[in-house]
């Protein structure tokens, strides 16, 4: 099987990784890529945003599956353009990647089939801003209506912040907060058919301790100790199978990767959010733990054929990633600072520990950060204790002038917390 992938960032290169791991893919592209993904695929440069250009170059490199990583191509239809071209693609087309892309129509299709989530207004004018947050009252919960790649979600005590927010914006969506462990619980469908992946935790925050401003990611474990384990099959019967046929009721089948982000809240599991694509950096810790290759697990949801799939397999082990930020990371992040210690971590700490390249690109020998999140260091063991070692001991070889990253990533988790 030829496979193309779109995109580049730390989840394409985890992508990648596990497409280059499996014997039935027998070439595989990447587009644009990175210096990392370019160890693992052959780059070609191309528009992600650019559905003619993404469903040319499939053609040209006689493609049997293109898997579309980021939501913003999926967003912008690049899925439906390939499939017009005849080639199967793993990735939802423009309108239920709507999904992700308004947390209006999330709230819409979550309403329709009964979907538990937090309550909410979308508002429009400052008069409707005030009465919806003095309705809910404090922390507050702003979220601009489109997409701002994990960073226009507000969640404040201060009122005259999430106004300020809020007036920023065209239209928002307030809503009720919810209180509890946040778990990211990905599933991959065809439309009809939904299967669950294994649940994952990530680190919003920038800063230890669950301070700081809200980033893409800094860092996940899975699988979850801590969780029930009861949950997966609670949110497959309660979120992920009614919200895929309400989709497909509507006639915007959705088929691609299903993201719910959840919050455990006393009262049961609430929505947080959808997404349209693989999380970043859940993708990275879920894929180290699938034993199952993944390429006929993406072309059955493409093809529409995902109740042919035999279950899928998962290690035993645990996997831990820790994402490394570039200096001034999310505000406006410093690029083109050389990395260093990649080499010695592939030869001292693989294979069960290694660098996914996020935002990094080649200067002659050398590879220098080329966005907010650099590299995100996976590594698995035989429990979450053991793989946070593994990881941390591969980050702190790395070397990146000013750069960041959280040190307290699955320790509570890992300490049975
Ligand atoms: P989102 O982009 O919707 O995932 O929001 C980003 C982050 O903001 C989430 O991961 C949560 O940590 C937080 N958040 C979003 N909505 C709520 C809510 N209703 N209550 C509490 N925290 C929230
Ligand atoms: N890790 C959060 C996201 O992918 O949206």
């Amino acid at each position: 099987m030829k496979v193309l992938v779109i995109g580049g960032g730390a989840r394409e290169h985890a992508l990648c990784r596990s497409l280059s791991l499996d014997p039935d893919v027998n070439a595989l592209y990447c587009a644009p890529g990175n210096a990392g993904i370019a160890e693992v695929a052959e780059l070609r440069p191309v528009d992600a945003l650019d559905g003619a250009a993404v469903a040319r170059l499939a053609t040209e490199l006689g493609a049997d599956l293109v898997v579309v990583g980021p939501e913003a191509p999926l967003v912008a239809g690049v899925s439906d353009a390939v499939r017009a071209a005849g080639i199967p693609v793993f990735g939802p087309s423009a309108q239920a990647a709507q999904l992700e892309g308004s947390k209006a129509f999330a709230k819409d299709v979550m309403a329709a089939a009964d979907v538990p989530t937090a309550r909410s207004y979308v508002c429009t004018t400052p008069e409707e801003v005030d009465t919806a947050l003095d309705a809910f009252g404090a922390p507050y919960v702003v979220k601009d209506d489109g997409l701002a790649a994990g960073k226009g979600v507000v969640v404040t005590e201060d009122r005259a912040a999430a106004r300020a927010h809020a007036l920023g914006c065209d239209r928002v969506v307030i809503e009720e907060y919810l209180d509890g462990p946040e778990v990211s619980l990905f599933a991959i469908t065809d439309g009809v058919t939904v299967i669950p992946l294994q649940p994952a935790q990530d680190f919003k925050r920038a800063l230890d301790g669950d301070e700081g401003p809200n980033t893409g990611g800094m860092g996940a474990y899975s699988p979850l100790p801590w969780a029930d384990p009861k949950l997966v099959d609670e949110v497959m019967e309660s979120v992920l199978q009614p919200t895929v046929d309400e989709l497909r009721h509507r006639g915007t089948p959705f088929s691609g990767l299903l993201y719910a982000g959840l919050a455990i809240t006393s009262r049961g599991v609430r929505v947080i959010e959808f997404n349209a694509r693989f999380g970043d950096p859940e993708t990275q810790v879920v894929l180290a733990r699938l034993r199952t290759p993944l390429a006929g697990v993406l072309l059955n949801a493409a093809n529409g054929t995902l109740d042919t799939q035999p279950p899928l397999r998962w290690s035993a082990d645990a996997a831990v990633t820790v994402v490394i930020a570039s200096h001034n990371y999310p505000e406006t992040p410093r690029t083109g600072d050389p990395i260093e210690g990649l080499a010695e971590v592939a030869a001292e700490d693989g294979p069960d520990a290694y660098v996914l390249h996020a935002g990094t690109r080649r200067e002659g020998a050398a590879v220098v950060s080329a966005g907010g999140r650099v590299l995100s260091v996976t590594a698995t063991g035989s429990d979450l204790a053991q793989a946070r070692e593994k990881a941390y001991k591969a980050v702190a070889r790395i070397r990146l002038d000013g750069s960041q990253h959280r040190t307290d990533i699955a320790a509570k988790a890992a300490e049975g917390r």
